[in-house]
């Protein structure tokens, strides 16, 4: 049997039991994660209790796969592009790539990003015939566009190719001292000092401890999504567009191996990257005027001095100034070297016998068809993708 005492104490209990409920129902109502970029983001709530959670790499599972999207005239012509195994293409790396592309933050001063030399508007490379670094000092060869960079097969980066991988290039211009000025531990500690980078890099690779490592695999994964596939010359050869008449001649005389004869080093309609990819000295300087050893100063090969890496053609019209040290201004300079100008020397590439012997002498229409050509190789959508520019 329960005494009245029992009952009124049950009672009581059950009482404060409603009571506390009530009171924590009130007190839920008002409190929770206040913050919208969480992902338990609580919009009734007025004051955080510290609940918040983001989205991490631990639960997600990890970044989202992006796979290069491949242009169907490099799916019918080419093998497919260079995707290391361990750095996929995720939406997150290639986000944090892009923040840390046009990010100052990685140079000695703060002052200058990659994209200081590697300007969308410029096909990513520099109007300048020589960059100049942090300190003012200046390098000695042009900036180089960079698009299609995944389909390097022979992975020989840098005019001379001495880089192995875009993953070991991007590592070189934070500490060049004529270029960022910086050294790796002091650029890391700037990252890793903002209230941003650590939550992006773990987003991307599942750790808020940055390195040089992960800052170049960010790096490289945004480089191999500027892809340029979209020029005149290409929609043509989809039988999209056709060419005007000077255009088609300049074709005609490029592929001529008894006029312009350009095909064999930079390729034809069957190759829409525009270059072999390998390393040539196509006639600009004499032995005794070699300032630049180029491929020599990697190789150690006296057989390799002068030779540079064949530059794509895309997008010329954007990337003046022209060669490895930027000597010519304009592409008439260009046309007119491989008309009248090659010069002799022991190097020089056996496929510049036409060049060398007397020089291709192209009629002033043919040049002005040649030109026509090369500038219908321009990829305007390319320069003004929305996803490249600075985020
Ligand atoms: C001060 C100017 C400058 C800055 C800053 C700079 N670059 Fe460059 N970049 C150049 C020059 C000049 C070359 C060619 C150098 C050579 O061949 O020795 C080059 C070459 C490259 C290449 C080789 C392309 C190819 O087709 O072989 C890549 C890739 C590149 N840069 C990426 C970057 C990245 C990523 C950054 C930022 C971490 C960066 N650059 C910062 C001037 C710069
Ligand atoms: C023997 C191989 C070879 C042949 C043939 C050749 N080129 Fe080149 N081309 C190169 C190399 C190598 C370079 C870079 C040289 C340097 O910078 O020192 C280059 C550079 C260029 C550039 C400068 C691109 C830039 O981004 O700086 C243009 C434009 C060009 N070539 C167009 C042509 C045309 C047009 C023809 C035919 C008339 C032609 N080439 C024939 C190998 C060749």
């Amino acid at each position: 049997m329960v005494g009245f005492f029992e009952m009124k104490k049950i009672n009581l209990y059950i009482i404060l039991v409603t009571l506390s409920s009530i009171f924590i129902a009130c007190s839920k109502s008002n409190e929770g994660c206040t913050d919208p970029t969480a992902t338990n983001y609580n919009p009734d709530a007025k004051e955080d209790d510290g609940s918040c959670s983001y989205k991490t790499s631990a639960n997600t599972g990890g970044p989202t796969p992006s796979p290069i999207e491949i242009p169907q005239l490099f799916l019918q012509n080419i093998n497919p592009p260079i995707i290391p195994n361990n750095n996929p293409q995720t939406v997150e790396g290639i986000t944090l790539g892009r923040k840390l592309f046009y990010d100052p933050i990685l140079s000695g001063n703060g002052t200058q990003a990659c994209a200081s030399c590697h300007m969308p508007e410029f096909s990513f490379s520099d109007s300048a015939k020589f960059s100049t670094g942090i300190t003012g000092a200046m390098g000695d060869r042009q900036s180089m566009p960079l698009y299609n960079l995944a389909w390097n097969y022979g992975e020989k980066f840098f005019w001379d190719g001495r880089s192995n991988s875009l993953e070991a290039q991007a590592l070189g211009p934070v500490i060049n001292p004529v270029e960022m000025n910086n050294t790796w531990p002091n650029a890391v500690a700037s990252l890793q000092a903002t209230s941003t980078y650590p939550t992006l890099f773990d987003a991307a690779f599942g750790t808020t401890t940055i390195d040089s490592t992960l800052v170049a695999k960010a790096l490289s994964q945004f480089e191999r999504t500027l892809i340029s596939a979209n020029s005149k010359f290409d929609r043509f050869l989809l039988g999209q567009e056709s060419l005007t008449l000077s255009e088609a001649n300049g074709f005609a005389i490029f592929d001529d191996p008894d006029r312009g004869d350009c095909a064999h080093c930079h390729g034809t309609a069957n190759n829409p990257l525009w270059t072999d990819n390998l390393f040539h000295n196509n006639g600009l300087d004499n032995d005794a005027s070699f300032v630049d050893l180029g491929r020599a100063l990697v190789t150690g090969d006296p057989n390799d001095n002068a030779k540079f890496k064949t530059p794509s053609l895309r997008n010329l019209i954007y990337s003046a100034p022209y060669m490895h040290d930027g000597r010519f201004k304009t592409l008439d300079e260009v046309i007119d070297h491989y008309s009248t100008g090659v010069t002799i020397s022991s190097t020089i590439d056996p496929l510049m016998e036409l060049q060398a012997n007397g020089g291709s002498n192209l009629t002033p229409s043919e040049k002005a068809d040649l030109k026509a050509f090369l500038l219908a190789l321009s990829d305007s959508e390319f320069i003004n993708n929305p996803d490249f520019q600075a985020p």
